[in-house]
């Protein structure tokens, strides 16, 4: 193998501009040529293709977002799409492509690898965390971080005006958000998908906790769950026990800004890891770290089998939180 490709794919998730650094700089380091590939599959499709050296993932360690920008491509899930993907990486001489996104990046990367006989490595980054085959999905640390600290501000202004607040948190249809900045925010109750909702028994908790002395309230609310959004939940909450509510939706600035240290490390080691995997011939698979440990995932592994969330930890918050 002489030339390998990267793109990233997908929502952008903080540490993929630190994972593309350690793709190229390890790519140079085994003296492989590396093509940077804008805009995901829809700029594969169009051909924009780049060299990159070691100067081109320089100072972006810290940056969020992601310099080669990030598309989700129709074209790419039709045949038509993938075969013109391919035409162009051939064109390139690219001989194996390293795919930064999510599952449906995985999905487009393994329809590739079977079709064209691409050799293809996917690298988890989103922050949803909903990823089968790594423990910690790049991005996932950041947004966590990022959602506590709006959950900390909230909280202060919550104490203040003895208020509950509703917050919804991303995580598509995963909990994994949710849950994490939840117990990290000290938050009374915590509504994801993965854990039936009953509103009654949360309605008779936040009316016992202001009887016992509770001046404020936070109910944490993963975007997906089948109760409906924050403001659904709110008007719910509010017609059974009659209390006002502020509702806030965190939105994208979970997505955005500096990843964190672990974030950093997670992507670097994932980088590095992709582009041996390639080298050794592997293909059609991700690479993941499960107990600290780098492992491989078959890629159809990744959407196929479930990442369970740890239930314990619901119970956990929910007794703390009295
Ligand atoms: O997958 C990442 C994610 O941020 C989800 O948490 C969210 O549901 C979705 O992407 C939002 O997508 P978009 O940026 O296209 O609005």
């Amino acid at each position: 193998m002489k030339r390998i490709g990267v793109l990233t794919s997908g929502g952008d998730a903080p540490g993929m501009n630190a994972c593309l650094r350690a793709v190229v700089r390890m790519a140079l380091y085994n003296d492989l040529e590396i093509m940077g590939i804008k805009r995901g599959y829809a700029g594969l499709i169009e051909g924009k293709l780049f060299p990159m050296t070691m100067r081109s993932v320089s100072n972006i360690i810290q940056r969020g977002g992601t310099i080669l920008e990030t598309a989700r491509s129709q074209e790419f899930t039709t045949p038509e799409g993938r075969k013109m993907a391919a035409l162009k990486l051939g064109e390139a001489n690219v001989e194996g492509l390293i795919v930064i996104g999510g599952d449906g990046s995985f999905r487009g990367a393994h329809d590739l690898s079977v079709e064209w006989y691409t050799p293809v490595i996917g690298v988890p980054a989103t922050i949803d965390n909903d990823i089968y085959g790594s423990d910690y999905t790049i991005g996932y640390d950041t947004a966590v971080n990022t959602a506590l600290e709006s959950i900390d501000r909230i909280r202060d202004t919550a104490a203040a005006h003895e208020r509950i607040f509703l917050v919804e948190v991303m995580g598509r249809e995963a909990g994994f958000i949710a849950l994490e900045v939840g117990i990290g925010g000290g938050a009374e109750e915590i509504i994801i998908p993965e854990i039936k909702t009953d509103l009654p028994a949360i309605c008779k908790r936040l009316t016992e906790g202001k009887e016992k002395g509770k001046t404020s309230a936070i109910v944490v609310i993963a975007e997906g769950d089948e109760a409906g959004g924050a403001f659904q939940i709110a008007e719910k909450i509010k017609a059974s026990i009659g209390v006002d509510f502020r509702v806030v939706v965190l939105g994208h600035i979970q997505r955005g800004g500096r990843p964190t240290a672990r974030d950093r490390v997670l992507a670097s080691r994932l980088g590095a890891a992709a582009v041996k995997t390639l080298t050794k011939g592997e293909k059609d698979r991700m690479v993941g770290v499960v107990n600290g440990r780098l492992v491989l995932t078959p890629l159809t592994d990744s959407w196929e089998k479930k990442k369970e969330l740890d239930r314990g930890l619901h119970d956990l918050a929910s007794i703390l939180a009295k």
